[in-house]
């Protein structure tokens, strides 16, 4: 997982513009930067540990020259976010160079049959076996062009990769390629870009084409040539056109891209309801027609996925077994077959552990089927129909606003297949349509009117050791959603568990003043709640409950509340209730002192297994 920059343009220079677009996919990776240039038949390269704005303060990573460069900005996988690993990485002779994102698997026999001809590696990455097998193609065939030497260096290349090479022997391209890891080519009047993702060029072009598995693109200033690695045939595709505004892939005057991306949300969730209907028509008909349903995921978008196993029960009367990604192969990897369908749902359609899911399933001749928020990510290539959740780009790396999207498009979906299925009656599909309009000023309701309450309640909360997050049914996921929010921001251990099985051991921990987040919509399970809130208090715990406007029986209860309009039905529940927990989260991680962007450890698209 990192982010990979590279362009060539008709007039440099080329530095600054590689800076400020590794800023825009920081997301992806931000332990070390670097940045490589040719000008003059030579190498320029600045790179070192750090995030970008720490390196640029001493490096000044825009003082290099050249109109052709590339930029990488990295989330350590092989060797240690040192200098020494930071991307760019050379041969022995300093004349090729490569940025890498992924990870090459058979890199120790290729470094081993390297190291015996005489390469000399200086760092412990996967990646600088590249330029040296680059190097010595070409020490074996002096005749081979740059772009014939990558070629035939790729073939040897297992793993996954996208790749952005330069060479001072052709020094006005860029040789890229791609398997299984991001690559999109971006094209203006000025020059032309490859990119880990599109955000990293959105501020120069909006004209992207999407680079496939098994790819190699040789990069000059007026235009791009795309060949398939396996033949060296050529490919013809043009751009197509990004309707992502620059000002969506910018912070918008918040202090950070969480806060923005959760003020997002009463728009971005019309957008879901905008979704084209025979796409919603498409998929739920082969949900109809399955035998067994997988909703595959990993993180947010398996709490997505734990949700809409209860709407696709409630509304359509299918079962559907939510499973971590991460342990589809285990679980279900033998049993899977013709007749399973997988449903995956991913923000950034490149999650690894669901790609290998989804690519076990299409092996055994599954039905995959998808929901996405980028098209033409990988999971959209492998899925046999995809929908995709239409957040926009999300760079905080908690995932907010593409989870209620998520569970928009979802929740339509269920209704979708409850149409078809005749399970319930026409009245109630009316009015939870009606609802699922409402849901976008619901969350605008709750973003202005609660907001100041909870930036209070997480100043009140903010020394707590640990968090218990409980709820009932459907809120249960929510509840697991809030507590993955606080845990990856604000660093504080929490529990979240249906309500019931609290008191099957959990509840064991409680002690005076232990803080217990209830997620408590008023629907069938609202009085149950109540008893587990009665167990709780009875053993000190700190009661916050997220709970129906004017819902006094929990107020009373409770030591501190945060209120969702009324009206909103069960099965929709979890998409203003995750909001005030999203909020909880972030002001706690602000109060603390954290950058919610930037959650240590984490990167925002997890690409390796
Ligand atoms: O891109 P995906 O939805 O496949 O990502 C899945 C998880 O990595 C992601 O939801 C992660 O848990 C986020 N940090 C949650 O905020």
């Amino acid at each position: 997982m990192c982010g990979i920059f590279g362009c060539v343009l008709k007039d440099g220079p080329a530095a600054p513009l590689i800076h400020s677009s590794l800023k825009m996919l920081e997301y992806r990776g931000y332990d070390s930067v670097g940045i490589a240039t040719i000008s003059d038949g030579t190498v320029n390269m600045k790179k070192d540990s750090g995030k970008i704005d720490e390196v640029h303060k001493i490096l000044n990573l825009d003082d290099l020259p050249g109109a052709i460069g590339i930029g990488h900005t990295r989330w350590a996988t092989h060797g240690a976010p040192l200098k020494v690993n930071s991307h760019p990485h050379t041969d022995c002779t300093g004349e090729i160079v490569v940025v890498h994102n992924g990870i090459i698997e058979n890199f120790l026999e290729l470094k081993s049959e390297l190291t015996n001809l005489g390469h000399t590696f200086v760092s412990k990455t996967d990646t600088e076996v590249m330029p040296h097998l680059i190097e010595e193609t070409l020490k074996q065939n002096p005749k081979l062009s740059f772009e014939q030497a990558v070629h035939e260096s790729l073939k040897r290349v297992e793993g996954s990769y996208a790749f952005a090479i330069l060479s001072t022997r052709e020094p006005d391209k860029i040789i890229c390629a791609r398997n299984e890891s991001p690559l999109v080519l971006g094209i203006n009047g000025h020059g032309v870009f490859c990119a880990s993702d599109i955000p990293a060029f959105l501020e120069v072009t909006n004209k992207a084409v999407m680079i496939n598995n098994g790819e190699l693109v040789i990069l000059k200033a007026d235009g791009y040539e795309i060949k398939k690695i396996s033949d060296g045939s050529q490919i013809t595709r043009e751009p197509i056109t990004i309707d992502w505004t620059p000002e969506m892939a910018v912070k918008q005057g918040y202090p950070h891209f969480m806060i923005k991306e959760i003020h997002e949300q009463p728009e971005t969730l019309r957008n879901t309801l905008r979704i084209q209907d025979h796409y919603l028509d498409l998929l739920s008909t082969f949900l109809d027609r399955a035998n067994e349903v997988f909703l595959v995921a990993c993180g947010t978008s398996y709490h997505a996925c734990l949700a809409a196993s209860y709407m696709f029960s409630k509304l359509a009367f299918l079962p559907t077994y939510p499973v971590y990604a991460s342990e589809f192969l285990e679980q279900h990897g033998k049993s899977v077959n013709i007749d399973s369908t997988i449903l995956a749902v991913s923000q950034s359609g490149e999650t690894a552990d669901t790609i290998a899911a989804v690519t076990c399933a299409q092996q055994r001749a599954a039905t995959v089927l998808s929901l996405t928020n980028v098209i033409g990510s990988s999971l959209t290539r492998i899925s046999r129909v995809y929908i995709g959740t239409q957040a926009g780009p999300e760079i905080g790396v908690a995932a907010t606003k593409t989870f209620t999207s998520q569970l928009s498009v979802l929740a339509q979906l269920a209704l979708k297949l409850s149409k078809k299925r005749g399970k319930i009656s026409q009245d109630e599909i009316d009015c939870l349509e009606a609802k699922l309009q409402l849901l976008p000023e619901m969350v605008n309701i709750i973003v202005t009117t609660q907001e100041e309450k909870i930036k209070g309640l997480a100043k009140k909360y903010v020394n707590a050791k640990v968090f218990f997050y409980l709820g009932r049914g459907i809120s249960t996921a929510t509840a697991y959603e809030g507590r993955l929010k606080l845990m990856e921001i604000a660093y504080i251990p929490s529990i979240a568990f249906p309500a019931g099985e609290s008191k099957h051991g959990p509840i064991s921990l409680i002690e005076d003043g232990f803080p217990v987040v209830f997620v408590c919509p008023r629907d069938d399970t609202h009085r149950t709640v109540i008893g587990n809130i009665m167990e709780m208090k009875a053993r000190g715990a700190h009661i916050l409950a997220i709970i129906e406007e004017g819902d006094e029986e929990i107020k009373s209860l409770a030591d501190d509340y945060v209120e969702v309009p009324k009206g909103i039905p069960a099965v929709l529940s979890p998409i203003p209730y995750a909001v005030p927990l999203q909020l909880l989260a972030y002001y706690t991680a602000v109060e603390k002192g954290f950058n919610p962007d930037m959650p240590r450890n984490l990167a925002k698209s997890v690409t390796v297994k």
